[in-house]
């Protein structure tokens, strides 16, 4: 564990103060406020002598300049003055981070790695291209940890100040103070995307670049399995759809403004997986993912509404789990005296059918036992509770049970009863026995 679990797990907890190895975070303030946030830098190399990838990760932070950073920045050296844990510092005139990421900085996951440009000059305007040396770009993501959104954004850093700060240069690659450009963000809400089916659902996608550029933008969809399936794609230079699936719509007239949503119609079930939206510029590609996960609640059914047995009697009671999705749902019986705060014990010996899976994906299934009525079941309450992932508190289906003892009359009825019958069936006997003799004349 690493101290960003730490950072998650105190934020969920609620604890006011969070202690960060990094020294920068104080719990509940907000990346606008604060300026900085503790990144994981990653880089790979590979070993020698196994040519495997070794993934390297080192803590640096993002610093935002302005004139609140400045003075945080100076604080900050004073109380922290000789910790060498390399900095990002993004300029002013950079794209804004915090338009899509303004949060609890302890609820935010930021990495860093550098973004291979192949030794190819990326174009792009107002950086003058030069002969000699190549920039150095980073690829910084900063993910919500409550899957709230995620954000992209391409830093660059510039010649001059690669050359001012190439002494102090750091074990993988970069210097102890980067000076960086945000230029382009690819922004998505949320990473989780949950819906009913026959839904239509929006995969929240945004962009913003430094400059008025033509982009394209695709939505693929992988599904499970590994498929993929191509959703949309608009081409920038030629202002046109290339492709669009069954159902998949973009807002064309929000591209020129930084949209780049989907909407799926009358969701299906195969449309489950995760939907990516890359937007490409220049030679840059942001991609950002949205899970789509399908979530049908259960419709429970149990086959009484309540019961009246004598003692001894035996009677089936079913609970039926209908149409849900995801498959894992968890069903008890539960047995309690009508009106009692006490916890109701749950029934034992109780059977499950085989999942059953209907033609538009959903499950069912049901839960089932053999009551036999004994007079300690009378007033007592049989309830079913379901519980799954689609639902905010379990449903419950209860059967109210009432059971009346053999009492001494009907014994007397009974035994009334049998004697009569005695008493036909001797009655019938001595007559076929009396036809039957043989006359004696
Ligand atoms: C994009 O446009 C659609 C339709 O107007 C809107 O519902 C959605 O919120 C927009 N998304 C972004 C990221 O602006
Ligand atoms: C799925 O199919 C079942 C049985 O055919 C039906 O009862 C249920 O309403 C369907 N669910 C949805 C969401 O269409």
């Amino acid at each position: 564990m690493n101290y960003r679990t730490y950072l998650v797990a105190g934020c969920f907890l609620c604890i006011g103060i969070a202690k960060n190895l990094n020294g920068i975070a104080t719990a509940g303030s907000s990346f606008r406020k604060s300026r900085q946030l503790a990144c994981v830098f990653e880089t790979s190399k590979i070993i020698p002598l196994t040519k495997e990838l070794e993934i390297i990760r080192l803590n640096v932070r993002l610093l935002l300049s302005g004139t609140e950073s400045e003075e945080a920045r100076r604080s900050h050296s004073e109380n922290h003055p000789q910790d060498n844990i390399p900095s990002f510092f993004v300029k002013e005139s950079s794209l804004d981070i915090l338009q899509h990421a303004n949060e609890d900085i302890n609820t935010l996951d930021c990495r860093i790695s550098a973004y291979f440009t192949a030794n190819t000059q990326i174009i792009w305007p107002g950086r003058e291209i030069r002969a000699s040396s190549l920039d150095s770009w980073f690829i910084c993501t900063i993910k919500h940890t409550a899957e709230k959104y995620m954000t992209t954004a391409f830093l660059v850093q510039t010649h001059k100040e690669n050359e001012n700060h190439s002494q102090g240069q750091l074990s993988p690659g970069i210097a102890e103070q980067s000076h960086v450009s945000a230029v382009f963000l690819v922004h998505t809400r949320p990473s989780v995307v949950r819906s009913a089916l026959s839904k239509d659902v929006l995969f929240d996608c945004a962009f913003s670049i430094d400059h008025q550029a033509d982009v394209t933008i695709q939505w693929v969809l992988h599904r499970k399995g590994g498929h993929k399936k191509l959703m949309f794609t608009y081409n920038g230079s030629s202002k046109q759809v290339e492709h669009m699936a069954d159902r998949a719509e973009m807002f064309l007239e929000e591209i020129p403004k930084g949209n780049a949503s989907l909407l799926l119609r009358n969701v299906e079930m195969r449309d489950e997986g995760t939907y990516s939206c890359s937007v490409s510029v220049s030679s840059l590609t942001g991609e950002q993912a949205i899970q789509l996960q399908i979530e049908e609640k259960p419709t429970v059914i149990v086959n009484v509404n309540s019961l009246s047995l004598v003692e001894g009697e035996q009677y089936k009671l079913i609970c039926d789990i209908r149409n849900y999705y995801p498959l894992d749902a968890q069903a008890q019986w539960l047995r309690e005296l009508k009106g009692s705060r006490k916890v109701p014990d749950v029934v034992k010996n109780v059977l499950s059918s085989n999942h059953r899976q209907s033609s538009n994906g959903t499950y069912s299934f049901s839960r089932y036992f053999l009551l036999t009525a004994s007079l300690e079941d009378n007033e007592h309450t049989y309830t079913c509770r379901v519980d799954h992932q689609s639902l905010q508190a379990p449903i419950r289906r209860s059967v109210i049970v009432q059971v009346r003892g053999t009492s001494i009359i009907w014994v007397l009825l009974l035994l009334l009863g049998l004697s009569v019958c005695l008493a036909v069936v001797l009655h019938y006997f001595y007559k076929v026995k009396s036809t039957a003799k043989p006359k004696p004349y």
